[in-house]
């Protein structure tokens, strides 16, 4: 499996370690920077693993800033994007096995070493397990436009909630 992963200079020493981690247990690791900690800006690391996650490059995507908001809502502007900000193992199983998502995010600065080694180990080794449900959550989360009619237009749901309306979609 392919993993593109990437960090701000707040957290360079975590990625670094983490880099060697994942090649250790038999990743193939596209490591998109920042590679020293001279100061840059998340949103330049997060657009670099969301880009490799959705061209295929990269199967499944990391990433690690300081809090991990920034890097995290940065690679969710990619389209084809489905990042979970986690500080938990569970919350990271649920959102590859259920959400399908695609990348895990994660502070450096608020979650230790050993517990984003065992988020990664979760998020990676977990399967998505698609049900009819499953999929028209991702579907409807995917039918989102990245553009201002997300903002604008009420309507964007109503073909998804007549269906829900009409039993086709059960808790
Ligand atoms: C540093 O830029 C810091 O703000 C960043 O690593 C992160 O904590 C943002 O969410």
């Amino acid at each position: 499996m392919k993993v593109a992963i990437g960090c701000d200079h707040i957290v360079t020493e975590i990625k670094d370690h983490m880099v060697e981690y994942l090649k250790e247990e038999g990743y193939d690791v596209i490591d998109v920077g920042t590679y020293d900690k001279v100061r840059t800006h998340y949103p330049i690391y997060g657009r670099k693993v969301g880009a490799a996650v959705a061209s295929g490059e990269a199967d499944l995507g990391v990433t690690i800033c300081g809090t991990g908001v920034g890097i995290t809502n940065s690679v969710n502007k990619v389209k084809g994007i489905r990042a979970a900000l986690v500080r938990d193992v569970g919350t990271a199983v649920y959102a590859r096995k259920h959400l399908n998502a695609n990348v895990i995010g994660m502070g450096g600065r608020i979650s230790g070493v050993g517990l984003i080694e065992n988020i990664v180990d979760a998020f990676l080794e977990a399967k998505y397990e698609p049900t009819p449900e499953s999929e028209a959550l991702v579907a409807k989360i995917d039918s989102i436009p990245m553009n201002d009619e997300a903002n604008t237009n009420e309507h964007i749901f109503d073909e998804y909630n007549k269906k829900w309306d009409e039993g086709f979609y059960h808790d």
